[in-house]
């Protein structure tokens, strides 16, 4: 094109300011709306910084195609820069009070009627989703992607000033257990075999530390084949820590300053010391392990005041050593009995087997169990609980688990019903002293909770080395989760770095001598040759990015993210292949009947 020989763009349009008053300026971008007013056209011009207001009179031969241009179509402008009219400045763009004058157009490029205005609120994210790179043109998904790109930057720098080494790892290559089924890869050359797409670097970055990297980080892509929610992706992207010959309080002392360094270069706020609590002490007082602590609202155990006064459903469950806790919140003395439902079907969403409620109200407490319990008990039952007066407290009974989860929900609930949280605020939080493994109940067998690489306290080895199953549930893991606002937004732990500890691991978590050997055999020799202690984390980029942007989808700062149920609507991935394809590769569907008889093909 003879104008983009001649002419270089000068400015971004959302660069132009009052300072530019008087200059030449050459600006190409989108037509992002177009008015046409009595011989003069108005269009405002749209690019990655912004949009600025160009006019254009058509009656001039250089831009006789000034007419003609529509939205979304791509121009070229050169014209001057000037002041707007009294009276016509536009205080909601940053551009608001200047205005190009237009003496040469070039259309380079003509578009068809774009399916949905860009930047457009009203659009489903369907049809966002199918078109994504028109809903990339829009201010909020360009300031996303160039705020993620910000964040990942300051952490390339913070990370490599601190001795780290940026490492790729494979990502044709061996399960990585992090918890979620793998995405196999079958391979052509090796017909009946398959990679696993990594679920995080794991193995690899320790066995950098044998290999004695001694500080590395890669900023990873991780795939995991799980159920998706709001904050996870079945590919998403780790920062991905681990050195050697280190503590815990060292990586901790690390991580807290890598968060305060991106939160003040990004977006300017101040990150506090970052408290640390236990895992049990985080479930008994949020009733979560990744606890909003922006929500000032907290449980307390009600167990003893609850228990003994004939009201079979506390009773029992504190007989068979489940757990009865309390939330209290500062108003709901008035709460509607419909209301109220809608928190018990909140509680029960998580499993609780229903909701006791107590309300305060001019002095006097109405309960859903007052038929159980004299007015005094129930009165010392409030008071226990943490009730106001004016307020309302909720009870559940359950098993740990369940009370925790379904008193955390309604925490969450009933702190944004009674918009108790500051929404402009960060909070973060280490939770520390996570138990080693869970015993998963239906598989009848125990599973790491972090990952089986996590080393238990020290004091504990001998109860793994022993197998000494009676004691696992007392096991106590090196790890760590730094939360911020109800998110995990990363985790890690001191690794084992002893083989026979390594090898008790696999064996407590139901591995047989074969299957370590097939799965893990290489690792666990490495593990023989001079290992470094060591230990890491890996933070979710995309969860930090969703918490910079302040947006609670993590589709919004993914520049071609996938739906929940993994599919990509614009390339619509993934997609049937060729006979000769799978031919090629060795593979046979399986009819619908044979895929019946095993989930697993
Ligand atoms: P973990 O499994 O806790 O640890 O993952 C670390 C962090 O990665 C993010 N994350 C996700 N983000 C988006 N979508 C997902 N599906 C998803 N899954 C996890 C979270 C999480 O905190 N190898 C260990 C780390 C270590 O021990 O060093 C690991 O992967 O923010
Ligand atoms: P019921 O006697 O079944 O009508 O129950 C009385 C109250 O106890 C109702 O408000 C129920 O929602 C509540 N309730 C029943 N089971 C539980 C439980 N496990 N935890 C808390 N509340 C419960």
């Amino acid at each position: 094109m003879a104008f983009l020989k001649t002419l270089k763009r000068t400015h971004y349009c959302g660069g132009l300011r009052k300072e530019h008053v008087g200059k030449t300026v050459v600006l190409m971008g989108w037509v992002d709306t177009r008015r046409d007013h009595g011989g003069l056209v108005f269009v405002d011009l749209r690019d990655r910084e912004g949009i600025v207001q160009i006019v254009m009179n058509p009656a001039d031969p250089q831009i006789a195609s000034a007419h003609s241009v529509r939205g979304e179509f791509v121009v070229a402008v050169q014209g001057s820069v000037r002041s707007r009219p009294q009276g016509m400045t536009n205080t909601k763009i940053p551009t608001g009070e200047v205005e190009v004058e237009v003496s040469q157009l070039q259309v380079l490029s003509e578009a068809n009627t774009p399916p949905f205005v860009v930047d457009d609120p009203k659009v489903s994210e369907l049809l966002r989703l199918k078109y994504r790179y028109l809903d990339i043109r829009s201010p909020r998904l360009q300031n996303n992607l160039t705020l993620r790109h910000k964040a990942c930057k300051i952490v390339r720098d913070f990370l490599s000033n601190e001795g780290f080494i940026e490492v790729e790892t494979p990502i044709l290559y061996k399960s990585t257990p992090e918890g979620a089924r793998d995405y196999l890869v079958p391979s052509r050359v090796n017909q009946g075999t398959f990679y696993a797409l990594p679920q995080s670097p794991q193995t690899l970055k320790q066995l950098l530390m044998v290999g004695g990297m001694d500080k590395y980080f890669q900023i990873a892509r991780c795939f995991r084949d799980e159920d998706l929610r709001a904050d996870r992706q079945p590919e998403f992207t780790q920062i991905d820590i681990e050195m050697s010959f280190i503590d815990q309080d060292d990586i901790m002392d690390l991580n807290e300053r890598m968060v305060k360094t991106i939160w003040k270069d990004t977006i300017g706020y101040d990150v506090k010391e970052i408290p640390r609590m236990t895992y049990f002490d985080t479930m008994n007082t949020y009733g979560s392990d990744k606890p909003d602590l922006r929500n000032p609202l907290k449980l307390r155990d009600v167990a003893k005041v609850v228990s003994g006064h004939g009201f079979k459903v506390f009773d029992d469950v504190v007989a068979r050593g489940g757990a009865v806790k309390a939330l209290a919140v500062p108003k709901g003395g008035n709460y509607s009995r419909s209301y109220i439902d809608k928190l018990t079907g909140v509680a029960k969403q998580m499993g609780a087997k229903g909701l006791v409620w107590l309300k305060e109200e001019n002095g006097a407490i109405s309960s859903s169990v007052s038929k159980f319990f004299p007015p005094e008990q129930l009165k010392k039952i409030y008071d226990e609980a943490g009730g106001q007066a004016g307020g309302a407290v909720f009870i559940v009974a359950d098993d740990f688990d369940v009370t925790c989860a379904s008193l955390s929900a309604l925490r969450n609930e009933l702190g944004h019903e009674l918009k108790l949280i500051d929404e402009s605020v960060f909070k973060f939080l280490w939770v520390v002293d996570f138990p080693l493994l869970e015993y998963d109940a239906e598989n009848k067998r125990w599973a790491a909770r972090h990952h089986p690489f996590t080393s238990p306290k020290d004091e504990q080895l001998e109860i793994m080395l022993n197998r000494d199953e009676s004691k696992y549930p007392t096991l106590l893991a090196k790890a760590y989760d730094l939360v911020c606002n109800g998110y995990e937004l990363g985790g890690g732990s001191l690794r084992i770095y002893r083989q026979q500890v390594q090898a008790a691991m696999f064996e407590a978590l139901g591995l047989s001598e074969e299957e370590t050997r097939l799965k893990f055999g290489f690792f666990i020799e490495a593990l023989s040759y001079g290992t470094p202690p060591h230990g890491g984390i890996a933070w979710g980029v995309d969860r930090m990015a969703m918490l910079l942007c302040r947006t609670d989808a993590i589709r919004d700062v993914i520049a071609f993210p996938k739906t929940a149920k993994a599919t990509d609507l614009m390339a619509e991935a993934p997609s049937p292949v060729a006979k000769e394809q799978l031919l090629e590769l060795g593979i046979r569907l399986a009819t619908p009947a044979d895929a019946g008889k095993s989930k697993q093909v």
